[in-house]
């Protein structure tokens, strides 16, 4: 017997690394991602490629987390994500991965029950990770999501309806960023500058209660100058890099509403917002010919 799982790719629209601390974060799930196929075997295994080990010590804990004990081996990962670029192929790998062990032990899991398996990966990859990735990888849509279970809270999970669409484009900065490095320096900066960063901790909150202000309106300029104050203070932490900072400036040149770092950051990509998807459209064109990768992404 074979099974497929899906997880969804994703950018996160305000908040990361502040997600971490319990500030309100938002995230919209990519139309692609990764997608498994897998079938019962002797012995747990994973294709040869990027994902081997990783994909192994996945498998291990989501198995773990869905009481599987039987081996099973994945024989194909497809993905549309780049690794690295902070667009959650590592989430989506797990929760895909965790839908396809789900439906080979014949488990009628929910898609947070997935997202709960995928966690159980994602901790094994991050060290201290939000839980923002897996949610939104495994629920689709758009998703304000706030960290309560470093409090020993249940998360608040709100898929957001989306009134106004948003034209954005992903960025590919060509340099591979990593999550847990990323997070241990902020968790460093905070333990270093405890009173600066009770600041910024406060901007971010101030941000993401004006972010559902704003998605509410249909404010564009608003959530564009949201994304350029994220983007400071994300920069103030030492998570932004030289080519993020490039890309920033060629986005805000090519007439973004606003542009900032998505993911950890530290390479990665650069996400931008236009008013429209005129301006997208020309956007992509002065990025294509500067030799960038981009992406298209309206949500709504
Ligand atoms: O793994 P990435 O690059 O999608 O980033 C995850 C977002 C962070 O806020 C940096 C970490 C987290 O666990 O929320």
């Amino acid at each position: 017997m074979a099974a497929v799982g899906k997880g969804f790719g994703k950018c996160i629209l305000l908040g990361e690394h502040f997600v971490v601390y319990g500030v309100p974060a938002y995230a919209a799930a990519l139309p692609y991602g990764m997608e498994v196929e897998a079938q019962s075997a002797s012995v747990d295994r994973m294709p040869q490629g990027p994902y081997a080990e990783a994909g192994l010590l996945a498998l291990s804990r989501i198995k773990a987390n869905l009481g599987v004990k039987v081996g099973l081996e994945v024989t194909a990962i497809r993905s549309l994500l780049p690794v690295g670029a902070g667009l959650g192929s590592s989430a989506a790998l797990s929760v895909a991965i965790a839908d396809a062990v789900a439906t080979l032990a014949g488990l009628n899991c929910t898609r947070i029950k997935l997202s709960d398996a995928a966690y159980e990966a994602e901790k094994a990859f991050h060290g201290n990770p939000s839980g923002i990735d897996n949610t939104v990888a495994a629920l689709g849509g758009v998703l304000r999501y706030e960290r309560r279970s470093h409090l020993g809270q249940t998360n608040v999970i709100e898929p957001l309806q989306v009134k106004h669409p948003l034209s954005l484009l992903v960025i590919e900065t060509g340099e591979a960023g990593q999550t847990k490095v990323q997070v241990e320096k902020v968790a460093k900066f905070k333990q270093a500058n405890e009173a600066v960063f009770e600041r910024i901790l406060l901007r971010a909150w101030d941000r993401s209660r004006e972010f559902m202000i704003a998605w509410d309106a249909g404010d564009l300029q608003r959530l564009g100058d949201l994304f350029n104050s994220a983007q400071d203070d994300l920069f103030g932490l030492g998570v932004s890099s030289e080519k993020i900072e490039l890309a920033i400036r060629h986005a805000r040149d090519s007439g973004a509403l606003g542009a900032k770092l998505t993911g950890a950051g530290g390479g990665g990509c650069a996400l931008a917002l236009y008013a429209d998807p005129d301006a997208l459209q020309l956007a992509r064109s002065a990025f294509l010919s500067k030799g960038y990768q981009v992406h298209l992404v309206v949500v709504g």
